[in-house]
């Protein structure tokens, strides 16, 4: 989601005339997209912010500006202007699309009359979708279906950064899937915090998956992120019902034990959730399932991380994202009594030994097999790599000018867990 908000912030900037630059000694302007969702990843921004300082002194038209989540926190505001008072302009998450205006005004004074500009409003405001986006990962195309969450998980900063759930029209949606397809893009995901609560003009997910799935192109369509407490038999279905569709669900569990879940806030039980995955598993037996799981949320018993493993070890997730616990201010969780460091750091490493083991294991199943691939990128020496409909990434060699094709390719080697192969009739 933030790499195509970026694509925003990227496209913004081109419309004004600038051009992009690997050498930030060159810049102009500079824009940080920042994410909160993590201590770490606030930690990470901070650093960034303060090597511009030295910058801002060699040339002092340089224009800096702090974008996304993090600036919407309370408070933060005043932190970023007390911290690096050489920051030009601080936009919040619903008036990003401002960004171009302010660039504009403040480059059109002189130095001295230069003003800061620091605008957070309301994050629940209008969709403004009106921009020029410069994309950066042809043959995918990332198109927002809905902003915002309502669902308040205790560890969650989104929902207060974000903002409440708001639905694109199913109109505006429609038209840019298949503008970027007439464009030639052959990969569509839709995102959302939580795509299965998309409802707009009566429209629901289910209703919009199908009608997207059904259009005339040879292209893939993917979509994240679902919620269990919402992803129902029905998204399932329009998924068998479409070609286009790939098998592939990202599922976030969080955890394994039916207190944790609770306390999270989640909606859901451990039963529901495993009940779920058969339900997909039986409709479509080779369905990539993928999750984001969590270690060290306040009140987890070694008893409740031993679930999460068995959790684990019931599925068989093709991949997982893994996650320390973060406290973050203003949720409910924050305020519980926390987990050590060290325990938390048992967990994880236990975590990921298992999902890698797992992983691993599950790379063999595609050995000897012949795949359908998007071709999505090509490095030196033409080594190519692109995913089958399932999620898998495969590595094979073909030249750059097939990025954006389907490929059959044949796994035949399988190397720590990664996928080897080769073009199918025609070795390359
Ligand atoms: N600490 C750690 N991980 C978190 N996530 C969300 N909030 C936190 C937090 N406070 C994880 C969840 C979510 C993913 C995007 O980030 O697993 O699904
Ligand atoms: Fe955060 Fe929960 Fe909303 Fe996901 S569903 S964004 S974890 S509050």
């Amino acid at each position: 989601m933030n790499v195509h908000e970026s694509e925003k912030i990227a496209g913004t900037l081109v419309s004004l005339g600038y051009v992009a630059t690997d050498d930030i000694n060159f810049a102009d302007v500079i824009v940080f997209n920042t994410c909160c969702i993590r201590d770490s990843a606030e930690k990470k921004i901070y650093a960034k912010i303060g090597d511009v300082k030295g910058l801002k002194r060699l040339n002092e038209l340089l224009i800096v500006c702090v974008v996304g989540c993090m600036t919407q926190q309370t408070g933060m505001s005043d932190t970023l202007k007390s911290k690096f008072p050489f920051i030009d302009i601080v936009l919040g998450t619903s008036n990003v699309h401002l960004l171009g205006e302010k660039i504009k005004e403040i480059s059109s004074f002189y130095l001295k009359n230069r003003k800061k500009i620091y605008e957070i409003t309301d994050s629940s405001t209008e969709i403004v979708n009106d921009f020029y986006e410069l994309r950066t990962s042809y043959p995918n195309a990332w198109v927002n279906i809905m902003y915002g969450c309502n669902n308040y998980c205790t560890y969650c900063i989104v929902p207060f950064v974000r903002g409440r759930e708001r639905s694109r029209s199913p109109q505006s949606i429609l038209d840019e899937v298949k503008r970027l397809l007439d464009e030639g893009y052959k990969e569509i995901t839709l995102l959302g915090q939580n795509v299965n609560s998309y409802f707009s003009d009566n429209w629901n997910f289910a209703k919009l998956l199908d009608a997207i799935g059904a259009l005339s192109f040879k292209f893939r369509l993917r979509f994240m992120t679902s919620h269990p407490k919402d992803f129902s038999s029905e998204i399932v279905d329009i998924m068998t019902a479409h070609k286009s569709i790939c098998n592939f669900i990202h599922l976030p569990v969080q955890a394994g034990s039916n207190n944790v879940l609770k306390a999270m806030g989640r909606q859901y039980t451990r039963e529901k959730y495993l009940d779920l995955i058969s339900m997909i598993r039986n409709k479509i037996p080779d369905c990539g399932i993928t999750s984001d799981i969590m270690v060290g949320f306040p009140t987890e018993s070694d008893e409740d991380f031993f679930e999460t493993l068995e959790l684990v070890k019931a599925v068989r997730f093709t991949n997982a994202f893994t996650f320390v616990y973060s406290p973050r201010t203003g949720t409910v969780a924050q305020k519980m009594l926390q987990i050590p460091a060290n325990i938390k750091k048992e967990r994880i490493t236990k975590l990921i030994e298992l999902q890698n083991q797992i992983s691993q294991e599950k790379s063999y199943e595609y050995l000897n097999k012949t795949y359908e691939i998007l071709v999505e990128g090509v490095k030196d020496n033409d080594l190519a790599c692109g995913k089958t409909s399932n999620g898998r990434l495969v590595n094979f060699k073909c030249g750059e000018s097939k990025i954006g094709d389907f490929l059959n390719i044949h796994v035949d080697k399988v190397k720590a867990s990664a996928l080897w192969g080769h073009i199918e009739n025609g070795r390359e």
